[in-house]
């Protein structure tokens, strides 16, 4: 079975190719970073005009690069939500005209189990169940995953999401858009214990999150003296540490109150090291181990929207009506399960 996958839903453009038998045979991706540069964030409206620029020669290259044509495929899967509407629609009106000319199914994909099932595009994907901790400029969210499709929540953010708190930071810094990465590559020079932010919730029972009073004390922090490029190094690392403190606390917690040992990072916030490095310490000590996508699979991308799409193909979820689906909220725990997993899609053969 062979898949074409359409992601559009924030600011990067992507088509994908994915085959059962040999994994992952193309990705094309356009950023649209410097696009929205200059605004400090996201312009919804600009992100979807580029979208319907960009798809179409995004398109055209993803099929070329996996050596394969239309008529090869056996379904179109494109990112139905969550994400911003206007965006959403360019991708998935897009690959309902192609799966309708083309007679295949359509299969509407949730964004956040693209991000989630991205890690079996990995040598050694992850064992089921396994806990995850899907961190994105949108999500703060502690998972457990116990088959495909599958989900528990444990615990979320009661507000500002993980990747938002970096990004927020960032920009109270002067740092460009998009915050997160130009942070973290800051924090690596900044001394550690230079400035303490505060790590709420941590002091309270369950698996919340809570980062909104971070970008208060970055903002007192950043104001208080002149910003010389060494504090804002420093300030730059206390504000990773207390981020990356927080979700590895939380995810401890989880670790033992689940009994899985197992941890999946996804999400844009998954490509921050100190964390990945944090994480694998976290789980080594408790006799499991990390798993997360490349770091270009963290960010948003078409790869893992084909992954989900064929999993919910093969699982009966392709759309059986004609619309265009696209959603600006949808709860991941609506999704239904996907039945086991008996592919490997990394192109290795299953083994056992
Ligand atoms: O998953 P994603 O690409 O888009 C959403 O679905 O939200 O996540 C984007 C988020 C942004 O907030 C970005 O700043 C953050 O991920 N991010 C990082 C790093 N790379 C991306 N945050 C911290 N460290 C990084 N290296
Ligand atoms: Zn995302």
């Amino acid at each position: 079975m062979r898949i074409l996958a359409i992601e559009s839903s924030c600011d990067e453009s992507a088509v994908a190719v994915l085959d059962e038998a040999r994994g992952l045979l193309s990705h094309a991706l356009y950023s649209q970073i410097d696009l929205h540069r200059v605004y400090g964030g996201v312009v919804p409206e600009l992100a979807s005009r580029d979208h319907i620029r960009r798809l179409l020669p995004l398109l055209r290259q993803a099929l070329a690069d996996a050596g394969t044509t239309l008529a090869e495929l056996d379904g179109v899967a494109y990112t139905a939500g969550p994400g911003l509407v206007g965006a959403l629609l360019t991708g998935a009106a897009l690959a309902r005209s192609l799966a309708f000319a083309r007679g295949l199914p359509a299969v509407p994909v949730h964004h956040l189990e693209g991000h989630l099932l991205a890690p079996m595009l990995e040598d050694e994907p992850p064992p089921f169940p396994h806990l995850a901790l899907l961190v994105s400029g949108g999500h703060t969210m502690l998972i457990e995953v116990r088959a495909p499709g599958d989900y528990h929540l444990l615990g979320e953010t009661r507000d500002d999401a993980a990747g938002e708190a970096f990004d927020k930071s960032a920009k109270l810094l002067g740092l460009p858009y998009p915050g997160g990465p130009e942070l973290a590559r800051l924090a690596r020079v900044g001394r550690a214990g230079e400035f303490q932010f505060p790590r709420p919730m941590l002091d309270r029972p369950g698996f919340e999150f809570s980062f909104s009073g971070l970008k208060t004390a970055v903002s007192l922090a950043a104001k208080e003296r002149p910003l010389t490029d060494e504090r804002r190094a420093d300030i730059a690392r206390g504000v990773q540490d207390a981020i990356v403190d927080t979700l590895l606390a939380k995810t401890r917690r989880a670790m033992e109150a689940t009994g899985l040992v197992d941890v999946v990072v996804a999400g844009g916030v998954g490509a921050n090291l100190a964390l990945r490095e944090g994480l694998a310490q976290l789980a080594r000590r408790h006799g499991g181990r990390i798993y997360h996508p490349r770091i270009e699979f963290c960010t948003d991308n078409a790869a893992m929207i084909a992954v989900a799409g064929l999993l919910r193909l093969k699982a009966g979820g392709a759309a059986d009506d004609l619309a265009i689906h696209a959603r600006a909220q949808w709860p991941l725990f609506d999704l239904g399960p996907l039945g086991a997993c008996d592919v490997s899609l990394n192109g290795k053969k299953k083994t056992g």
